[in-house]
């Protein structure tokens, strides 16, 4: 009693006297236990194991990243059987068990190991271990043999093992998604719903690749071993080893595998599977929309309301979905023309226009929805509830399906505008005001569910306020830089992460149009381009919130005048692997993401480097946010003179070969460190560069290309490699230029350049303009 007296009076020394009680602060030792606030840390801090709570009721012992603000677990004991409080304790006891025990004492999880266990660790590859005593220490059970939502690196999995989403956001209980091996034993994963549906699968293991994501075998991040025994197929990822973030996969609530990284300031997903998380079985959960060009995902049918208020605005909508807002007396329903699709077929039948089909559908109490199609006379009709729709596009209009609603439903609907016929004028005018208002309040709610903060599990972006920009960038006070398309400011979110705030001028779209267009780049990550935190459209202002770089844009270290910092900065092997980066990010925009986005203004003033120099891309996809149509007025607004291909000024088609070009004479300007345009070089016959280059560059002399006092250092046979990429990509014709595909093999080496040709009317020289010279500018 005494002791817990003084202890309180020095609450600090409470923590350091349970503490020493175990040991090292990695390890909880024979008989010691954690309780309240006390957590263990594996060695060199990365991770660190303790009580946690998703939403402040119920309480959890997990693992999480000790130095990561935004709290991520990557592991969890309990998930099924919380405490209720803070006051449980975790102890390993005398016998060698490590219980989970609740305030009142009673167990809640355990792991038996009959008088084995003599200490458990948390080590620094995030796994937690119960060890044995004597000189060679055993495992006698392991976190990662215990997996729940995330694979680490190092962890092996398969076999009998499972992987299973959280439920929500704040409840980390088994969801509907799960990971593991095909259970019919066909060497394969598979992604599941409800322990039914397969919506995914790796492909079969061909004993190199599993057929699906052939994208495993490049090694470039990863290296993934699998080998498989009588029990299955095992695998393992390994970071390679100049990989330096934090990595992990996660089964996410929304059931799509995520791989992601850490990065200075957030996680960044760059590889998911399904890639189209509308391609989740039961994603948006029942009688609700998919779209993956809209933010949020997805949205209730017509007639139809959240399930769980709560659940719809965490964005957990597998576990809710939508219900009726009026309920089904089968005899009289109605149905609503919803402009969604379904995947799969209803049942055929036979009927000869709508109304049969329609009466055939209501005939049937069970039959929730049918479809007709005029011009082909098939008429589907569907039982049950209706996942895994998805927004149709106005051109699919015939095959919209009508979805069976209450009657009351479409009653309120003809009863307003009976009232409208009957009673003209005023009452008319006044229905009409008192619509709008509903719909302004509706907007509100919509926005300020939008306003929550997203998880920081989820990739989704986060939409800010002004005021809260205004703050974090104190009133715009540090510039960054600025553009066309509008000005830049350093700003520092609450939690500390450091952003870079666009200020977008003259945007000529609304809100509508900018979010649509926002959340197809939102889907956009790639470790090669700029990550696009969230947005902010309120009024008339347009922001954008990208990550901060803390190593500014390419231009500031390429051609600053300060030449012995230059050299010291950017050796060759950094130069080449900005460009080789910076292609990868180019090849991904124009063939790997969803639709082909064409950058349009590549240049080093777009190329941003990170903590580690590592390339990123800035600014694309900015020509569809600015609401401007990409193939007039581009001359005039996108493109830098000195980096536009020939068939902007032309006149011809815009391809991605426009982006080819540019990165070539970026490529060319990474070499020689100079601008391709320069008047104030002594030699008038090098003002422009490119001519003179390409001469060079065909007769093998490229040591007079690459910029003096890196040659002595550089592999002669990368820049070799690199100036022909350069001479190949800045080609007059852009049938004749490479993809960014054949780009990024030839600068890897795994791919024989062409011999290109000097350009018979060499790159015209289109005057140059390199008055923006700043970071994010366009
Ligand atoms: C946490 O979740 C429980 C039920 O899951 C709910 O009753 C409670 O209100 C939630 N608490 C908060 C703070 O959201
Ligand atoms: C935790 O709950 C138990 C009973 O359920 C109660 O006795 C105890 O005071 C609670 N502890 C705290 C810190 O709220
Ligand atoms: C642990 O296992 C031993 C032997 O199998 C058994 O006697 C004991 O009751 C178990 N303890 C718990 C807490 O399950
Ligand atoms: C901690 O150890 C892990 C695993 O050995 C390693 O990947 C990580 O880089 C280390 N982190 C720090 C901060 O030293
Ligand atoms: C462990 O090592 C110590 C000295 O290194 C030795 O004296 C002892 O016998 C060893 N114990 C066992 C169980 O091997
Ligand atoms: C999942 O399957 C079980 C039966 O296996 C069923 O009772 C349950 O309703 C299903 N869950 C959903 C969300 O459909
Ligand atoms: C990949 O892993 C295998 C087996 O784990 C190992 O032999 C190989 O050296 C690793 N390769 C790289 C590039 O890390
Ligand atoms: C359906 O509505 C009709 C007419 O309003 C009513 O007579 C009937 O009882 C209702 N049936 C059910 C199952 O509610």
């Amino acid at each position: 009693m005494g002791n817990i007296f003084l202890s309180l009076l020095f609450t600090g020394t409470l923590f350091i006297q349970l503490n020493s009680n175990s040991g090292a602060r990695d390890t909880l030792s024979l008989g010691a236990s954690l309780t309240g606030k006390q957590t263990i840390i594996s060695k060199n801090g990365t991770f660190e194991l303790g009580f946690f709570s998703p939403n402040g009721s119920k309480w959890y012992i997990g693992i999480w990243y000790a130095k990561i603000p935004e709290k991520t677990y990557v592991w969890v004991a309990n998930r099924e059987t919380p405490a209720r409080n803070r006051s449980g304790v975790l102890k390993l006891s005398r016998e060698g068990n490590l219980v989970l025990f609740d305030a009142e004492g009673a167990s809640l999880w355990s792991v038996n190991t009959t008088n084995k266990a003599f200490r458990a660790v948390i080590l620094d590859s995030g796994n937690f271990l119960i060890l044995t005593d004597g000189n060679k220490s055993e495992t006698v059970w392991q976190s990662f043999e215990n997996p729940v939502d995330t694979l680490l690196p190092g962890m092996r999995f398969g076999g009998q093992q499972k992987l299973v989403s959280w439920k929500s956001s704040l409840d980390p209980a088994p969801g509907l998604f799960a990971l593991h091996m095909d259970p019919s034993g066909a060497k394969q994963f598979v992604l599941t719903w409800n322990n039914s549906v397969h919506y995914w699968t790796t492909g079969t293991w061909d004993g190199k690749i599993f057929s699906g994501i052939p994208e495993i075998a490049d090694k470039q991040l990863f290296n993934v071993s699998v080998e498989g025994d009588s029990s299955g197929l095992y695998f393992t990822y390994m970071l390679v080893p100049n990989f330096n973030a934090l990595a992990r996969f996660v089964l996410t609530k929304f059931g799509q595998g995520q791989q992601s990284s850490f990065e200075s300031t957030g996680w960044s997903m760059f590889w998911s599977v399904p890639r189209d998380a509308c391609d989740v079985y039961g994603t948006c959960g029942a009688y609700a929309a998919c779209d993956s060009r809209n933010l949020p995902l997805c949205s209730c049918d017509e007639g139809f309301k959240p399930t769980d208020d709560r659940a719809w605005l965490s964005q957990d909508w597998a576990s809710s979905g939508c219900v009726r807002q009026s309920p089904l007396n089968c005899s009289t329903d109605r149905f609503i023309d919803n402009s969604v699709t379904l995947p799969d077929e209803g049942s055929s039948y036979a009927a000869s226009t709508k109304k049969d089909c329609q009466e055939a559908c209501l005939r049937s109490c069970s039959c929730t929805a049918f479809a007709f199609n005029p011009s082909s006379g098939a008429c589907q009709v569907w039982s049950g509830d209706l996942l895994n729709m998805r927004n149709s596009t106005p051109s699919k209009i015939n095959s919209n399906v009508f979805i069976r609603v209450g009657a009351s439903q479409l009653s309120m609907k003809s009863k307003t505008t009976s009232i409208v016929g009957v009673v003209l004028g005023i009452v008319g005018a006044l229905t009409v005001a008192l619509g709008i208002c509903s719909v302004l309040i509706w907007r509100r709610h919509q926005q300020r569910s939008m306003d929550r903060p997203a998880d920081s599990s989820d990739s989704f972006l986060r939409m800010f306020s002004y005021k809260e920009l205004k703050i974090a960038t104190r009133n715009f006070r540090s510039k960054l830089g600025s553009g066309r398309s509008g000005s830049v400011f350093k700003g520092s979110l609450q939690d500390g992460t450091l952003v870079a705030v666009k200020k977008m001028q003259g945007s000529r779209q609304d809100e509508k149009q900018f979010r649509a267009e926002i959340s197809s780049l939102g889907n956009i990550q790639h470790v090669n381009l700029v990550r696009l935190r969230g947005f902010c459209a309120q009024g008339s202002k347009r922001l954008l919130i990208y990550d901060y770089m803390p190593n500014g844009s390419l231009n500031s270290l390429l051609f600053t005048s300060n030449s012995t910092s230059k050299k010291k900065v950017l050796d060759w092997k950094t130069r080449f692997e900005i460009a080789l980066g910076t292609a990868r990010g180019l090849l991904y925009l124009h063939e790997e993401c969803r639709g082909c986005i064409i950058h349009s203004d590549v240049k080093p003033e777009n190329i941003l480097l990170d903590g580690d120099l590592s390339p990123k891309l800035a600014d694309f996809g900015l020509a569809k946010l600015m609401g401007r149509d990409l193939s007039r007025v581009l001359t005039t607004t996108r493109g830098t003179r000195g980096y536009l291909a020939p068939e902007w000024i032309s006149g011809l088609p815009i391809t991605p070969k426009v982006d080819v070009y540019s990165f070539g004479m970026t490529l060319l300007e990474i070499i020689s460190g100079r601008r391709n345009l320069d008047l104030t070089v002594q030699d008038s016959s090098l003002y422009y560069f490119p001519p003179f280059a390409a001469t060079q560059i065909q007769q093998g002399k490229t040591i007079n290309i690459v910029e003096e006092g890196i040659a002595e250092a550089a592999d002669m046979e990368e820049v070799g490699r690199s100036c022909v990429v350069a001479l190949l990509c800045i080609q007059e014709d852009d049938e004749v230029r490479p993809s960014m595909r054949q780009v990024v093999q030839m600068l890897e080496g795994k791919m024989e350049p062409r011999t290109p040709h000097v350009p018979s009317s060499p790159l015209t020289d289109n005057d140059g303009d390199q008055s923006n010279s700043n970071s994010y500018s366009d």
